[in-house]
Formats: structure tokens, sequence, C-alpha cells
């Protein structure tokens, strides 16, 4: 950690580039490590790699590794499971594929394609209290263009100290709805307990959200009305991209455990949307709940105007709840201690070119994480391989809320 410490404070010195939260790392172009040089020629030859079609969107730290998740969007994603040493030094890092090359390689025209334990497509991992990695595989390669289902939508748990997989599941074929889509995946663990784990699984393209019981591996289906989108804030202007989303429940968090009984307030929202809603913990884990649970969740409050959302994330230290600014460029937060009204919610940064497209961000040991991808450019037109497209952002928590709402009293 003393190490970490170190390289922290070198990247501060060196990449000082926005007040609040420095930039750790940035890419014009993604690229990887490879088997070898020649395998790295082979598959540019083949187009089983095509550089500009890689985007980064999700990430997580464990240790000195930093997880960087490149979802096939398109053809040609060389691996995308992925992670940086947090040693290494350059300012645009290789990724290496996690847990190895071979987990990532698509392999559907050998016989070993559905034997074989690979990862198809990720969007978001999550790093848990108990060493695992939590990685939701949709199972979609190409999905601007020939959109193949590979597999099922499959929640994959990595031992994070080990590097192997614990635990595969397969949506049940009641899980999933014609137009679903998970996104994002979050573990709702005891650290004292990691047998008893659950884990949410936003559906934002059916408005719903699965429960996964890691004891009795399961999963089942709930569905709610807050689960839909806001007609009125499905407009977006990002990068100079007009576009329209009708993504449901996408942003979910979750508050420290109650100290007499260890439930835990669940505080999500719909990305085309600007209002936050809760449930508690005890009603997503119990299966039985589902049908009649209507009024356990509650309308938290709004965030205001223009404040539409991707990943938010609950810090536990300072009680403040982070979230992505997509069409404000930026980060916002709230102090959980506050009234949810529009005047409690702070923009901690804005950057009309550095932020453009906020798309994931992690708390972990007490600094912020943020990765930026200019992602409506990357879908809607095209990104300029001369330019910087991706940066990775951090700052410690105490300075990104500092002289703003959400500092701690
Ligand atoms: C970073 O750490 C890893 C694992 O400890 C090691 O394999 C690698 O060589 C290190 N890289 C640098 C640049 O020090
Ligand atoms: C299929 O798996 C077997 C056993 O793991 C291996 O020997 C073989 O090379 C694989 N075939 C392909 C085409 O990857
Ligand atoms: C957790 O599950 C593992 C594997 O099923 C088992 O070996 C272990 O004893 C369990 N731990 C507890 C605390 O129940
Ligand atoms: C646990 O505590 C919370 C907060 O006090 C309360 O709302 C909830 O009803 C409790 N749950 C149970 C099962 O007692
Ligand atoms: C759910 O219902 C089933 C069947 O009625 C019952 O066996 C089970 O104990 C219930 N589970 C919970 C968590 O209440
Ligand atoms: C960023 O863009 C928005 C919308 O175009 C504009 O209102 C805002 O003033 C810009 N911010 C800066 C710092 O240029
Ligand atoms: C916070 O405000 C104080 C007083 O206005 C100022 O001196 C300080 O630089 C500010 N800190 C940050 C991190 O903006």
């Amino acid at each position: 950690m003393y190490k970490l410490y170190l390289i922290f404070n070198l990247f501060l010195g060196c990449y000082s580039t926005n007040e609040k939260l420095k930039e750790v790392y940035s890419w014009k172009k993604l690229d990887f490590v490879f088997p070898s040089v020649a395998v790295r020629e082979s598959a540019l030859k083949s187009e089983d790699y095509i550089v500009e079609n890689n985007l980064p969107l999700g990430l997580d730290i464990w240790e000195d590794k930093l997880f960087v998740t490149v979802p096939r969007w398109k053809s040609g994603v060389a691996s995308t499971l992925n992670y940086i040493h947090l040693n290494d030094s350059s300012s645009s890092p290789l990724l290496t594929p996690y847990p190895s090359w071979e987990y990532n390689q698509l392999s559907t025209d050998d016989e070993n394609a559905t034997s074989h334990d690979n990862i198809i497509s990720v969007f978001r991992v999550h790093v848990d209290k108990c060493d695992r990695l939590w990685v939701m595989d949709t199972g979609l390669a190409d999905i601007l263009g020939t959109a193949s289902q590979i597999k099922p939508p499959t929640i994959l748990v990595f031992d994070l100290n080990t590097d192997t997989l614990l635990r595969k599941h397969s949506f049940k074929d009641s899980d999933i709805k014609a137009k679903s889509f998970f996104a994002n995946i979050v573990p709702d663990v005891v650290p004292e307990n990691c047998n008893t784990s659950f884990a949410y699984i936003p559906d934002l393209g059916e408005y719903g959200l699965i429960v996964y019981d890691w004891l009795n591996d399961d999963s089942w289906r709930v569905e709610h009305h807050y689960f839909h989108f806001d007609p009125l804030y499905g407009n977006y202007h990002v990068g100079g991209v007009n576009f329209q989303w009708t993504d449901g429940v996408f942003g979910l968090a979750l508050s420290a455990a109650d100290k007499i009984n260890g439930s835990r307030t669940v505080y999500f929202h719909a990305l085309s949307s600007t209002n936050e809603f809760v449930v508690s913990n005890e009603v997503l884990k119990n299966k039985n709940a589902s049908s009649n649970s209507y009024y356990d969740y509650k309308l938290l409050g709004s965030r205001g105007e223009n404040t539409q959302a991707t990943s938010s994330y609950y810090d536990e230290t300072s009680e403040v709840l982070f979230y992505t600014q997509v069409n404000r460029n930026g980060i916002g937060c709230w102090n959980s201690n506050k009234p949810f009204t529009p005047e409690n919610q702070a923009l901690i940064t804005s950057d009309n070119e550095t932020f453009i497209f906020p798309n994931d961000l992690k708390v972990r040991n007490g600094n912020l994480w943020v990765l930026t991808d200019k992602m409506p450019v990357f879908i809607y037109k095209t990104l300029d391989s001369e330019e910087i497209n991706y940066r990775i952002f951090m700052a410690s928590v105490e300075d990104a809320i500092k002289n703003t709402t959400c500092e701690i009293a």
C-alpha cells in the first residue's frame, strides 16, 4: 500500500490537468498485451483486432490491478476484460487480458466454443470485500453490427487471489425479456460471511432487476414502475452529438449495513431520468417479496435539470453518493446526511473536453476513480484517433468533495 501511495503521488505530480480530479491515464486508442508480436500482427490482418473499435468503458481497482472493460460494441475487440498494473509508468499503458488471453477469445468457430469458459463482452465489473471480481458478461458480440448472442447473459465471479473462476451463472429464460440489457453488476456482500452474497443486475432495456443469490446459485427477476425511464429526460447533448435514449434502471449503489440488523439502502436511478429512488436490500433479497412490494420502493428526490447519470457509488466512509453527469460532462455528489434536493447536489468537476461521457466510477481506498470515453461520438459518429479519447481520473474523496455541499459537516 505504501508503494501504491508513492506511485499515486508520482501521477498526481505528472499529469495535473483538472482542478479536482487528476488525469492518471489517457489514450488516443487502445492497445493490448498480445501473446506475441506475431499474434498481434495476425489479429490486425484478420480484423480480430480493429484498433479504433476498442473503447474502454468500465473500471474497478483491486490491489495493484486497475480493471478496464472493453465491450464488443463493434467487431475487432481484442480482449473484453483487462487490467493495467498500477505500477505501469506509461501514461497510455497496454491492457493485459484478465484472467488470460484465452479467456477473452471469442472462439466461435472452434469445436471448443461452448465447453471452454470464455468471456464474450463485459460493460462493468465490481470488486467485492471478499477479494472477488464480479463480471457481467452480456454474451452479445458486435452489438452495433451483426449483434450475435453467442451465450446467454452470464455472471462470472473470479477469485482475485488466484485468478481462477469461482462461479458461473447463466441467466434463466425467466430472467430475460426481448430487449433485456445488462450493463452493470453490484454485489451485496457481508465480508464476515462471503457465502451469503447477493448481486443486483439492472436490466436497462426492459426495466427490471435481476437478483442473484450466491448461496443457492439462483437468480430471479424483480420489476417496478420506478425502474422505467422518464420520457421527459431521454434527450442528450454530449460531445456535439444529440441523441435520445430510453435506458431504464442503471445506476445502483448500496449504503453501509445497518449496525443492528445489517440491512442496506439500495439507491437506484434510471439513466434517462433525474430522480433517485430507494428500496431496502431486504426486499430485493427476499425472492417471495417481489410480487407484493410496490410500496417498499420510495422516491428519494430529484437531482435537478440535466442531471442524467450512468454509474453511481456510495462511499461508506464519507457517506457520500457519487454519480456521473453525462449531460454536464462531469461528476456529481450528494451527502446522504442531507435531504435529497437539487440544492444539496454538487457538481464536483466538469470539463467540456476531458469529461465527455463519464462512463464509470468507483471509490477504492479513499480514492474516487472515473473513466471518461466520449462513447456517444464512438457510437453515432467516429472518434478522431489523433485526439485523446479515453481518460482515467483519480482524486481522494476528501479533495473531491472539499468546498462543496457534499463535504463532511
Ligand atoms: C508491476 O508489477 C507486476 C506484478 O508485481 C510485475 O510483474 C511487473 O513487472 C511490474 N512492472 C513494472 C513496470 O515495474
Ligand atoms: C480443444 O480443447 C482441447 C482440450 O482442451 C485442445 O487440445 C484442443 O487444441 C482445442 N481445440 C481448439 C481448436 O482450440
Ligand atoms: C463457504 O462455501 C465454501 C464452498 O462451498 C465452503 O468450503 C466453506 O466452508 C463455506 N464457508 C462458510 C463460512 O460457510
Ligand atoms: C432493519 O433496520 C432498518 C433500519 O432501522 C429498518 O428499517 C428495517 O425494518 C429493519 N429490518 C428488520 C428485518 O428488522
Ligand atoms: C418463500 O416461499 C417458499 C414457498 O412458499 C418458502 O419455502 C420459503 O421459505 C420462502 N422464502 C422466504 C425467504 O421467505
Ligand atoms: C460547457 O458546455 C456547456 C453547454 O454547451 C456550457 O453551458 C458551459 O458553459 C461549458 N463550460 C465551460 C467551462 O466551457
Ligand atoms: C476551499 O476554499 C478555501 C477558502 O475559500 C480555499 O482557500 C481553498 O483553496 C479551497 N479548496 C479547494 C480544494 O477548492
